[in-house]
């Protein structure tokens, strides 16, 4: 069975792919590579041993995505990474995002409609809660304002394929609302390629131990937390990247009890930023250097999941802990940055 990955040389899109085929679908990825390298598809192929289809394709560009359908009718199941996700960069940027985020969902979701037999599955975040008023947060908790237009087009995003859903019965959706993704594949052949320096906190400690940058900013300890920096769920990108297999399997099985349904995908603890520096020292063996600073604007105090829904009705739980993700995340950092 044909399954569509846009932005699948990224980084959840590419541990994705991999589950995708070791399950035995055929993958097709279509990715602009303007975050992402052609090289992820010898990563992919070194793990599973079969090569996926690639196209080089801007989602912007409405015709080329016609084209795209037209010639690979038979996909019957997409899986949507393909986005703009800095935060602070949305911000200066707003128009660029409603274009790369919105736009290429709409064209996408026309010719699905079209088609009016498809699953799909959509990248949202936990950013949708904003801070939440209770913890651990549950699908049920209250959609925030949007902090930024990044955060805007996960919401509007997922509205987006609501509506559609509504009226277009051979569309069924599920929308993944990941908390904080993190690490590598075990292989060390794919993981996380931030350009420039790293805006998320686990690439920013492993740049750190090896060297790249001198020292981390914690941004506050004056929260109020157990030590005072911010609490997170930070959840394992092979985990993650299982339950898109799973919620995929749930549409394309028709074991779906909604159209359009929204799961939580974290482990359902809580870290705080202290305790990431330390689960990095214990699997490095090394001390990380780095300060207190000013509270990052912006930031939310605590995020983590209430993981019920998809424990009960996908069957998927988060499996790796902090440790066992940061030694991926560390082994992958150790190999990029080896002289070759
Ligand atoms: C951020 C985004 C979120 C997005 C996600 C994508 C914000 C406010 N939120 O989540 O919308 O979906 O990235 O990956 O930008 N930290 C430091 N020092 C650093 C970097 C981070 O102390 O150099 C702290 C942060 O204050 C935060 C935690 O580490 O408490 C995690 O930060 P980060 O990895 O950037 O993720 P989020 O802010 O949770």
């Amino acid at each position: 069975m044909k399954i569509l990955v846009t932005g699948g040389l990224g980084f959840i899109g590419s541990h994705t792919v991999v589950e995708l085929q070791n399950e035995g679908f055929e993958v097709v990825i279509i990715d602009d590579c303007s975050n992402s390298s052609e090289n992820v598809l010898e990563g992919i192929q070194s793990i599973t041993g079969k090569a996926p289809i690639f196209e080089k394709l801007d989602l912007k560009e409405k015709a080329k995505v016609q084209d795209f359908f037209k010639r690979h009718e038979d996909v019957e199941g997409v899986i949507h990474f393909a986005a703009s996700k800095a935060v602070g960069e949305s911000v200066e940027k707003p128009l660029l995002y409603y274009e790369n985020n919105i736009a290429t969902l709409v064209y996408l979701l026309q010719e699905l409609a079209a088609k009016n037999r498809a699953s799909f599955i959509f990248s949202s975040s936990c950013t949708v809660y904003g801070q939440a008023d209770t913890m651990p947060i549950t699908e049920n908790a209250p959609v925030k304002p949007a902090e930024s237009p990044y955060g805007n087009t996960k919401q509007m995003g997922e509205e987006i394929i609501a509506d559609t859903c509504k009226v277009t019965p051979g569309l069924n959706a599920i929308a993944l609302r990941y908390f904080n993704p993190m690490g590598a594949h075990p292989s060390t052949e794919i993981g996380e390629l931030p350009i420039g320096v790293p805006q998320n906190l686990v690439p920013f400690i492993t740049q750190t131990g090896v060297g790249m940058r001198e020292q981390l900013s914690v941004f506050g300890d004056d929260y109020p937390t157990e030590d005072g920096t911010c609490v997170r769920d930070y959840i394992y990108v092979v985990d993650l990247a299982k339950a898109h297999v799973i919620a995929l399997k749930r549409l394309l099985e028709g074991k779906n009890t909604m159209n359009y349904d929204v799961f939580n995908v974290g482990t359902g603890k809580g870290s705080t930023v202290l305790e990431v520096i330390q689960s990095f020292e214990r699997v490095s063996g090394k001390k990380l250097n780095y300060k207190i600073v000013d509270r990052r604007p912006g930031d939310i105090t605590t995020a983590y999941a209430d993981t019920t829904k998809a424990n009960e009705q996908l069957g998927w739980k988060a499996e790796y802990t902090l440790d066992q993700a940061m030694g991926s995340a560390w082994n992958w950092e150790q190999k990029i940055r080896k002289p070759s």
